[in-house]
């Protein structure tokens, strides 16, 4: 598939056959290693939270990250657009609920959420600003949008990018002022970028100039 194709489903990559291997990422040395600092982030910017709320996790895959969050003790709804995906999900996750969805057209009623994530997945989005949108729409008043995204400038993304290893090459990766941009006209935005290195401090505002540069991923949430 070459890059920025539109998928049929409104994905910019079909997941669809990667499903029943996708998982295996996370067995990894690197994927395990690379799932610890990414959990410690995310858990940097949702400290301190109220467990019991409900949690929809858009472009949710096989929902490896709908398990963490009801780890913490939400009730969580996952959608993707990929059917085999899905399918992996509810075998993995069997206290989650799935089901396929497009991100822009997102089967719940207005501020049914208390959180709404989407994690490395808003960059494989065919419309990532009307996704942004309907996730908006679901939030409950008070409530947060959590976005993960690869982040383009980092050594590893680059050089994914430079050999067009899929689904990257597919995908359409933000730095971290361009995630900055789109998420700030919903809301206000804190932002923390995972490396292995040290533990990531959330910044408010503007990412100042090369911040987060060496981090895999970019975690954001915007306060509506
Ligand atoms: C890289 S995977 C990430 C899966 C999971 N969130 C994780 O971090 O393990 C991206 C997922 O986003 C889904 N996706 C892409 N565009 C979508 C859309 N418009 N609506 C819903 N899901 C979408 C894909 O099918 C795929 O499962």
């Amino acid at each position: 598939m070459t890059g920025l194709m539109r998928n049929a489903n409104g994905s910019l990559f079909d997941f669809g056959p990667l499903a029943p291997l996708y998982e295996g990422w996370y067995d990894t040395d690197m994927g395990q290693a690379f799932d610890r600092i990414q959990r410690r982030d995310v858990l940097s910017l949702l400290e301190p939270y109220t467990p019991g709320g409900m949690v929809l996790d858009v472009g949710c895959g096989t929902g490896h990250w709908s398990g963490f969050f009801e780890q913490l003790g939400f009730r969580v709804v996952g959608v993707d657009v990929s059917e085999l995906m899905i399918r992996e999900a509810r075998l993995a996750h069997p206290n989650c609920r799935f089901q396929r969805a497009d991100a822009v057209r997102l089967p719940f009623s207005d501020g049914s959420m208390d959180m709404v994530a989407a994690m490395a997945a808003l960059e494989f989005m065919a419309q990532p600003l009307d996704a942004l949108a309907e996730m908006i729409r679901c939030l409950k008043p008070g409530g947060r949008v959590l976005i993960g995204t690869l982040n383009r400038l980092a050594p590893i993304n680059q050089q994914r990018l430079l050999e067009g290893e899929e689904p990257y090459a597919s995908g359409r990766l933000y730095s971290p002022s361009d995630l900055w941009r789109l998420l700030s006209r919903f809301g206000r935005v804190r932002m923390v970028g995972s490396t292995m290195q040290q533990p990531a401090s959330p910044v408010a505002g503007p990412p100042p100039g090369d911040a987060f540069a060496d981090s895999s991923l970019l975690v954001a949430e915007v306060l509506p």
